[in-house]
Parts: structure tokens; sequence; C-alpha cells
């Protein structure tokens, strides 16, 4: 039998013990090692029932996603759920940790299931492009019904065991240990006589609408394809018999298997966990942290404290003026009020961190003990080399100085102080208490136990931290900056914001750029182009609508108007009618007759131009690896989770392609559409991208 289960016999109660972990995913040797164990319980003398139960942290996991895109290997999993249920002892599954997609199918195989409170069950199959292919959709809605199946499986969201309980997929919950509780439930159901029940051999559920719960499913989905598809597989489950449903689930599950959704979405599940695990951080220590200091109390760093008062620090935030400190503590409070509304902490978490952990203050003398501070005032170098020459002053040796800056060059901050070993950029996300993103802008001279510092105080705030090195607008904005240039181009040429808008929102996006430029602020854009253009970097066919919009007072939404105007509310984005003349503007001094755009060739060149420029930054070092950028996209900018990630949508749709179109591009302007090195040298060697991320 296979070492991942033990096999033991109490009385009449033969016991599966799965051992594989961190998670108990069902890799081929669980599978054939629980197919074992039945053959064996069947034949063992006296043997009544079969208890299967997890060691460590899981009940299971579910299918080990990392088979997935290789040729299945024997015994199938529902091949063994099929077994495990047809079996004539009875079977009994013993809950807790997590029992998630194949984890829970097996326990829906099973005849009664018991679980610990703190027991969590799911679906998210979806969140890999899937759907629950060992029967899942079969099982679940013949216990739940079909809205409540469909809730599970298109949402994928974990649900604890009281709710689990109230809607019939655990028997009994029981506080204790997986194994005593197990043991003891399965005595009480043989003694109670109690026979076999497969959900299989139970009733199918009442139809609903199938077509309307796919369209809206699918509608929401933006773009995703596979949590509609649970519509029909469920659909299945109502309209044919079991074995039929099962094999109808089989087919979509293997169909979805073969799809790009489905690679694009596992990438992101192994770079979502790869992307803080730097190997040059491996043996390297992190400093404690357990009290901060953030300077400035405006969106950002009323933001950034928020988070880190939610996590349980000290907070000791420094504003210019008592003024500015109330308007601070004032964001603060709002954005608790929030939290607490949402449950995220209870009346009293709340009290305490308001009356004890945040205080505000004025002076820097206030800030000798912190552990580390985290600067977000004005973007402006002379504003915070002042900053840090105080911090530099004040604070306790070996304390942490990060700043939040969006562009400004972390090396020249770290130089006016005398420790330059201690600086590095913690790029938050606005809102930042909200916003998963947070680069670790790592300088010339930032010492390893810094960035080490850096991971740990990302990982305590439950943010997605990924490495960045220095250059103008680090991973995120530098790559936001040259695909937004394109985009701009693409105006001048004849298309219009809304155009580009609906393109992009079209490929997945949750919001088109322009958009987003009103959500974030317009007059950050602005800040930017004047130093760019003061800088001699501005664009060869520099726009002007965009400063023309800010000149006249709007910022985008904080302000009503932008691109579009938002008198009806945020969420109607009626284009705002003095946009499009003052672009007739810009075309005009230029001399540009306007063409017209489809949505693909949009699309195109924006992809193409957020390629090219992710992999320069790959190429020159900013950022280590491809999923690195793909992560930063991911979390920060919007960019659609089923296509995994700008590089790994470039290696699926196929480097020599992409490169042809940018060479094409490069015609018009050969210095904006340079190709990208590191691509050409990929293409050359027949190489992707995903291949670098594999060199660890
Ligand atoms: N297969 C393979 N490896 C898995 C895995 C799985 N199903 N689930 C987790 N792992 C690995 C992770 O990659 C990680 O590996 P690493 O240490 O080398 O980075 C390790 O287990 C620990 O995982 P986490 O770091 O994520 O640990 P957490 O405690 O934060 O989370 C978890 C645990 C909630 C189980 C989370 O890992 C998770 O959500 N896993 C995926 C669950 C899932 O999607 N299951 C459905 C699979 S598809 C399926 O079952 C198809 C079926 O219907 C036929
Ligand atoms: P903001 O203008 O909302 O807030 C800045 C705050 O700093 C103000 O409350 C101001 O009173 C305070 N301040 C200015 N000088 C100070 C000083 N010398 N000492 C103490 N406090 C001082 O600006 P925002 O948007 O919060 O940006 C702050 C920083 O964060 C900037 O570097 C910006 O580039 C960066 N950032 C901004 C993002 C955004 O979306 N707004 C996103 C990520 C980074």
């Amino acid at each position: 039998m296979s070492d991942k289960i033990a096999y033991s016999r109490q009385g009449d109660i033969a016991v599966l013990t799965v051992q594989n972990p961190p998670v108990n995913a069902l890799g081929q040797a669980v599978r054939q090692g629980l197919w074992d164990g039945m053959d064996r319980a069947e034949a063992d003398d006296g043997v009544r029932a079969v208890l299967i139960v997890g060691d460590g942290r899981a009940f299971f996991a579910g299918a080990d996603i990392t088979e997935f895109g290789k040729p299945p290997l024997e015994p199938h999993l529902p091949d063994l759920i099929n077994r495990i249920e047809a079996s004539p002892l009875l079977v009994v599954a013993s809950m807790h940790g997590v029992s998630l997609g194949g984890g829970l199918e097996v326990a829906l195989g099973c005849h009664y299931r018991i679980a610990v409170p703190s027991a969590k069950v799911g679906l998210p199959e979806v969140h890999l492009g899937l759907l629950p292919g060992a029967g899942g959709t079969q099982r679940l809605p013949r216990l739940t019904g079909v809205e409540a199946a469909l809730d599970v499986m298109t949402t994928g969201r974990h649900i604890g065991a009281a709710k689990a309980h109230a809607l019939g997929i655990i028997d009994v919950v029981e506080d204790g240990n997986q194994m005593e509780n197990g043991l003891a439930y399965t005595q009480r159901l043989l003694d109670q006589g109690a026979v076999r029940r497969p959900v299989s051999e139970m009733d199918p559920p009442a139809a609903i609408d199938w077509d309307a719960a796919f369209e809206a499913i699918l509608a929401k989905g933006r773009g995703q394809i596979s949590p509609a598809w649970c519509v029909r597989a469920v659909q299945a489950s109502v309209e044919k018999p079991f074995d039929e449903g099962l094999k109808t689930e089989r087919q979509i599950f293997y169909d979805l298997m073969q799809t790009d959704q489905r690679k694009g979405m596992i990438h992101a599940f192994f770079s979502e966990r790869a992307v803080s695990n730097l190997p040059e951080l491996k043996g390297v220590e992190p400093s404690e942290v357990q009290h901060i200091a953030v300077i400035g109390g405006g969106t950002m760093g009323a933001g950034i404290a928020t988070a880190a008062l939610l996590s349980g620090l000290r907070v000791h935030l420094l504003e210019m003026s008592a003024q500015a400190g109330q308007a601070a503590r004032g964001r603060i409070e709002g954005n608790l009020a929030g939290a607490l509304k949402r449950g995220k902490i209870n009346a009293e978490q709340h009290d305490a961190i308001l009356g004890q952990a945040l205080q505000i203050v004025t002076s820097y003398d206030a800030l000798a003990d912190v552990d580390l501070v985290i600067e977000a005032v004005f973007e402006d170098m002379e504003v915070k080399k002042q900053v840090f020459a105080e911090l530099d002053r004040v604070c306790k040796p070996g304390a942490i100085l990060a700043s939040n800056t969006s562009y400004l060059d972390v090396d020249a901050i770290a130089a006016t102080t005398s420790r330059p070993t201690d600086v590095l950029g913690l790029h938050f996300f606005s809102p930042a208490h909200v916003m998963k993103l947070l680069e670790i802008v790592v300088g010339d001279k930032t010492a390893p136990e810094v960035t080490a510092t850096g991971f740990a105080l990302g990982k305590m705030l439950g943010k997605i931290s990924v490495r960045a090195g220095v250059c103008d607008g680090f991973i995120g904005n530098r790559i936001l900056a040259t695909y937004r240039t394109a985009a701009d181009q693409m105006i001048l040429d004849g298309a219009s914001p809304y155009e580009i808008d609906a393109a992009l929102e079209d490929f997945g996006f949750a919001m088109g750029p322009f958009a987003v430029a009103d959500l974030a602020g317009l007059d950050i854009g602005w800040a930017v182009r004047k130093r760019k253009r003061a800088e001699g970097h501005a664009p060869k066919r520099d726009t002007t609508y965009a400063d023309t919009l800010c000149e006249q007072g709007h910022f985008g939404q904080k302000t009503g108007k932008g691109y579009y105007d938002y008198a009806a509310g945020n969420k109607a984005r009626v284009p705002n009618p003095d946009v499009l003349p003052m672009i007739e503007a810009d075309r005009a001094r230029l001399g540009i007759t306007p063409r017209d755009f489809t949505h693909e060739e949009i699309t195109r060149r924006y992809m193409a131009a957020m390629v090219n420029e992710s992999a320069k930054v790959v190429g020159e070092g900013i950022a280590r690896r491809p999923l690195d950028v793909d992560m930063t996209l991911l979390f920060g900018y919007g960019f659609p989770r089923y296509r995994g990630g700008p590089l790994k949508w470039a290696d699926i749709v196929g480097l020599e392609d992409l490169l042809k179109d940018i060479t094409s591009y490069a015609a018009e302007d050969p210095e904006f559409w340079a190709p990208a090195p590191l691509l050409e040298q990929l293409v050359a060697e027949n190489k992707t991208f995903d291949d670098l991320n594999k060199k660890g």
C-alpha cells in the first residue's frame, strides 16, 4: 500500500489516515493508497465501516494541481470516488482544516460526513479555470439544491462548517479531534444500525432557468468561462441519470483543462506563492517590526496606517500640523469604520486601535523608538530629502527607513541619509488597506536583512510582495507609463478613450486605462508628464488633451469630471463631451488625419507595448523573473487573472507573432517600439518567458 495512506483497525472500523503534507493533495499515490485501503478494508474480516481522515493541516486540499496539464494517471479521482461510494461497507469522512475541490468530492462520495467547527469546505476549481470534475457538480446539488450548489461552485468561496451543516453538506459538527470524533461518530452510526447512504442515489433537485443562469454568470465573469460552465454541468445532474451526468461533467472538465484560461489561472496560483520566495533571501533573517511610523497622512499614508493597524501594529503618524493630523485621523477613522462594518474587526478592537495603537504626532522626536518608517509625503524629491534627513537624525540605529514614492529614485533618497543600507522603497497601491500589491524596491545599497524585513512586513499586512529594482516607476508604473503612451498615440491617430476602455474591458481588465486614470486622479499623471518633459523624456508626438483637462480643474472622480462625467454617480461613467474636442485640437496641431481602430487592433497594440516594456523590465533585472511582472499587473493593475499576467499571456499567444507586431509598429516610431532584447533573444532561442521562471 502507498505510504501516503496508513491503514489501521479500531474494532469494526478500518481507518484510512491520509499523510501527504503539507495539505494532503490527492496526487496519484494518495488515490492509489485510498483505493488499496478500500480493497483491504473490504477483505478484512469483521470490518463493517471505513473512516477516512486526514493527518496534519487538512482533510484534502483537492486534486494535486501539479499533475494538471500532464497525462492523467490511474486511478482517476472520479473512479476512486465512485468506488468508495459503491463500497458495501459504511464509509464516513471526518473533516478538519480544509476540504476543497476533489477533497470535498471525496467527502461527498462517503456515506456520512462529520467535521470540527473550524473546518472549511469549498469547490474552488473555478479559480483554476476548471469546474469540479470528480462528481461535485452531480452530488452537491442533490444535497443542497441547485441555487446553493451553484453559489458554492461559481464563487469558489470557502464555507465554514456551521454553514455547510445548514446547507446539508455536513451531517454533524462536533468540537474535538478529527480522529476521535470520526471514530465515535462511526461507532454511533454502526450502533444505530445506520445504512449506506450514497448521494448518487438521492433524488435530483428541481430545475431552474438554465439559459438565464448561464448568461448571467457568464456576464459576471468578465470573459472567464468556467463559472458559467458549472451551470451546464449542474443542469445535467437534474436532467440526466447520475452516470450520464458524471460523463457530461467529465467532458466539460477535460474541455476546460485544454483552455488558455486554465493555463493562465494555474500560472497565477503558483506564481502568487512563488513571488515572495526569493532565492537571494534564503537564510536571511528579517528584523522584528511591531511599531512603525508613517510620515504624511494623506490618501496613501492614511491607507498604509490603516493596513498596519488592522494587522496589529502600533503606528505613530506624523503630519505637518495639528490640523493636518486631525484630517489624517479622520481618514483612518473612516477606513476603520468600514473594516468594522465588514466584520474585519470587532468593536473592542476598533476602540483599542483608535485609543491606543494609533498616535498622531507633529514632532519627529516622537519617532525615536519605531522599528520602521514609511514616508508618504508629497511626490517631491526636495520634500522627501528633508523628511529623510529628519528621520536619519531621530530614528534608532537599525530602524528601517522606507519611501512610498511612486516614481522617484530610491537610491538618491537613501544617499541623503548616513545609513543607505537601511533604506528601501515600500510602494503601496491605492487604497493601501485594500489593494493586495506591495512593490519592495531594493536600492543599490539596501541590506538583505532590510529587504527580508520588507517581505516580512508585506506578509504581516496580507500583501502580495514583489521585489523591484530602482528605475523610473519601478515595475508597475514603468510598464503603465509605456502602455498608457501607446494608448495616447492611438488616440492621436483616431481612437477615442472610450473605444480603448471598451476594448480592454472586453479583454478582461476590470476597468480600461482612462476609467482607471479618473479613479486614481488625473493630477498624478499630469505631474509625471511635466517632470518627464522637463527631463526631456516626452514622447515624440506629445499629447496635451490630458493637461487641458487638468488645467480646467478636472481630476477625475474626485472632482466629478475627467474623461467621464460623474454627475450621475461614479458607476454611471458618461463620456465627458469636452474631451473629444480637446483631442481633435491635438490632432489638428500635429496635422494628423484620424483613422478608425478596431477593438482588436487597440488590444494588440496596447498589449504589445505592455509585453515589450515588461520584457525590458525583466531584461534589465528590475524584475528578477517574468512571474514578478505578472503578479504586479495582476494584483496592482486589474490585469485579468484568467490570462495569468502579461508575460504568461505573451507565451500563450506566441512570442514570435508579438515580436512581428512590435517590429511592424517600430516602422512608425523606432524609439518607442524598439523591441526588447530579451524578447528577441527568447524568439531566437525558441524559448518562453515561463522558461525563465523555472530557473528559480
Ligand atoms: N495541489 C498541489 N499543491 C498544493 C495544492 C494542491 N491542490 N494546494 C496547495 N498546494 C501547495 C502550495 O502550492 C504550497 O506549496 P509551496 O509550499 O511549495 O509553495 C503548499 O501546498 C501550501 O499551500 P499554501 O501556501 O497555499 O498554504 P495555505 O495554508 O496558505 O493555504 C490552501 C492552503 C487553502 C489549501 C491553499 O493552498 C489552496 O487554496 N489550495 C488550492 C485548493 C484548490 O484549488 N483545490 C482544488 C484543486 S482542483 C480539483 O480538486 C479538481 C477536482 O475537482 C477534480
Ligand atoms: P497626498 O497629497 O494625499 O498626501 C500627502 C500628505 O503628506 C498630506 O497629508 C500632507 O499634509 C503630508 N505632508 C506633506 N509634506 C509633509 C512633511 N514634510 N511632513 C509631514 N507630512 C507631510 O498624497 P498621496 O496620494 O497620499 O501620495 C503620497 C505619496 O505616495 C507620494 O509619494 C505618491 O507618489 C505616493 N503614492 C501615491 C499613490 C496614489 O495613488 N495616490 C499610489 C502609490 C504611491
